[in-house]
């Protein structure tokens, strides 16, 4: 049985050719291309190179050549289906049951995506050719829409009696023509109205490019009709999983680093008409950590320019909420606020491409600088005040999903907090404290690539010792097992396990401890500011700390015996391998 096309594409949109590759093979950029050494054929000068914006690999010295699928099957040994659920699973999506109703599914959708095309096909030929249309085309050449870009968005005009219901019910049957978004049902006359009656349409196509969606604007001036519809909600098209324009610009990730999002289809395309490809449009509503994480796929930078009114502010600052919980090491959103009254469109049909790069460079604002900003703006310096201004913050910052953001950003956060609260700052909450200013921040999160999940965990663990010294004497049994990986970390960790031991009052002057140690313990202790001095916290925390070594260690044994296997291909290995990998599951789900 086939597996449905939508749900490869799925699969395909959630996993660049580079990131499935990289998993095997070390690839370098070079250009809008990564190359290395070739999986199929022992070299030395790389011959292998993976295009992103064409969705496949090519090996120069094997001629082998394909897509995500291709090469799993192909490095891996595997057939088809088998490759599916190892890149679904890669992909984080659910694996496929083949069921009736998924063949119902898939039926359905290659109706709905025809019917949509069918439908877009002739009303943009309608536009370009029926005398009928000069209204229309009138309004375009108007707000300067020359034919090519008419074309290159299939851009159409809907009349305003229009009967294209009779046409498709000879190809298509009722239910799925109901169903599709594009036809009302009038019960009183017993007719099928378009939706889009004297409208220019905006075809929405899936990220792999079929349309499944329309955005259709009145033509009519001063109209009491709403400026812009779009298609409803279907089975097919859900608002807060596309964007308008994604097919197309997803395929510029190769050349530039950032996508723009902005409000409306005539931003999008106005910022096309000046040279500006790399942008999208969020349909209208507001923007969704779906759509976020979609752009991440293909973007290190999502740059959010809104129009420069109340509406387009306050979208920006729900926006900057909701968007924040996504954040990714190596990942930036920003913000772009146009001068006053202007939306993209109008700045860069004004102003052109260059002036709008240089605005971009000159005016962009990170989003943590944004939210800050925004909410400091609303606070007096009282107390509660300032109060108020911290728990929104840290609110904010406890929805982001990934925890070395997380803490940087509340690092910042704070800092700003007490640059505004000097007296605050004086006060001494640990024995030792440090609040890392932006710059230093930045310097952080670069060092921090570096550091691994469990050296981190033992430099918070450090970091509560040497806070509790008196806690960590009388309770030593909580401490006195635990082995560290990591080496000058193990020996200092040994070393004040000895002085809890043997002094009466251990002091942090009793240890000794190197200055330098202590700066990286200051510095990479993520628990420094989510920490409350309590004496269950500290034991929670500790547990977690023995937890997380405990899996550290299974999986630093599980890879060195998958090694040895790879090697010897031992029964007895692999029975050692599979029993350490039910150990971790176990120690997983406690
Ligand atoms: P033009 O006036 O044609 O230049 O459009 P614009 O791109 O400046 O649009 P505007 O800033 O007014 O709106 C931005 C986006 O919001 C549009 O592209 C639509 O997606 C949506 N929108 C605007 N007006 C309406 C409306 O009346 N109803 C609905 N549902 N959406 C609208
Ligand atoms: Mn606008």
């Amino acid at each position: 049985m086939k597996y449905p096309k939508e749900y490869l594409d799925e699969i395909k949109t959630r996993l660049k050719v580079s990131t499935v590759v990289s998993k095997y093979v070390n690839l370098k950029k070079r250009g809008k291309e990564f190359v290395g050494l070739s999986p199929f054929k022992n070299e030395k000068t790389p011959s292998f190179t993976v295009n992103d914006e064409k969705g496949f690999y090519h090996c120069f010295s094997t001629s082998e050549h394909g897509n995500i699928f291709d090469f799993i099957m192909k490095t891996q040994n595997l057939k088809f289906g088998e490759a599916v659920k190892t890149l679904a699973n890669l992909a984080g999506i659910r694996p496929y049951t083949f069921s009736k109703q998924d063949e119902e599914r898939e039926n359905n959708w290659q109706k709905y995506t025809l019917i949509y095309s069918t439908y877009i096909n002739y009303y943009h030929e309608e536009l370009l050719k029926n005398s009928d249309s000069k209204l229309a085309k009138d309004y375009l050449k108007e707000r300067n829409l020359t034919a090519e870009i008419v074309k290159k968005f299939n851009i159409g005009y809907v009349k305003k009696n229009p009967n294209f219901y009779e046409t498709l019910i000879k190809k298509f049957d009722d239910k799925i023509l109901k169903e599709c978004g594009l036809f009302y049902y009038d019960e009183k006359k017993n007719i099928y109205v378009e939706r889009f009656r004297d409208r220019i349409i905006f075809p929405i196509n899936s990220i792999t490019g079929q349309p499944i969606a329309i955005g259709g604007r009145t033509i009519q001036k001063n109209s009491y009709l709403a400026k812009y519809i779009n298609s409803p909600e279907t089975q097919f098209f859900k608002k807060g999983n596309n964007l308008y324009n994604l097919d197309q610009a997803r395929k510029f990730s190769n050349l530039s680093n950032e996508i723009f999002l902005v409000e409306g289809y005539m931003d999008v395309i106005g910022l096309n008409k000046s040279g500006i490809e790399n942008c999208v449009a969020n349909l209208g509503t507001a923007l969704t950590d779906r759509q976020i994480s979609i752009l991440n796929q293909f973007f290190d930078e999502i740059v959010i320019c809104f129009d420069s009114d109340e509406s387009g502010y306050k979208a920006a600052v729900r926006a900057a909420e909701n968007s924040i919980k996504e954040l990714q090491t190596e990942k930036q959103i920003s913000f772009l606020f146009l001068p006053d009254g202007e939306d993209p469109d109008s700045y860069v049909s004004k102003n052109g491409k260059n002036s709008f790069l240089n605005y971009f460079k000159e005016n962009k604002i990170t989003i943590h600088d944004f939210l800050f900003n925004h909410f400091k703006k609303q606070t007096t310096n009282s107390p509660s005040s300032l109060a108020t201004l911290e728990k929104k913050l840290r609110g904010i910052t406890n929805t982001i999903k990934d925890e070395f953001i997380k803490k940087y950003i509340l690092d910042f956060f704070l800092g700003k907090i007490y640059e505004l609260t000097p007296n605050l700052s004086k006060g001494k909450k640990f024995a030792i404290k440090h609040v890392a200013s932006l710059s230093s921040t930045k310097k952080i999160i670069n060092e921090t690539k570096s550091i691994t999940k469990v050296e981190l965990q033992e430099y918070s663990l450090l970091y509560l010792i040497i806070n509790n010294l008196i806690f960590f004497k009388e309770n030593i049994n909580l401490i006195d097992n635990i082995k560290l990986f990591t080496k000058e970390n193990k020996i200092i960790f040994d070393a004040i396990l000895s002085k809890l031991k043997t002094e009466q009052r251990p002091s942090i002057k009793d240890l000794e401890i190197d200055t330098q140690l202590i700066d990286k313990i200051i510095k990479f202790a993520s628990i420094k500011h989510i920490f409350k001095n309590d004496q269950n916290r500290i034991i929670e925390l500790v547990e977690e700390f023995v937890h997380g070594f405990k899996i550290h260690s299974l999986e630093a044994r599980i890879e060195e015996l998958e090694s040895k296997f790879s090697k010897d291909m031992s029964e007895t290995t692999f029975n050692e391998i599979k029993n350490l990998k039910e150990q971790k599951k176990k120690e997983n789900i406690n």
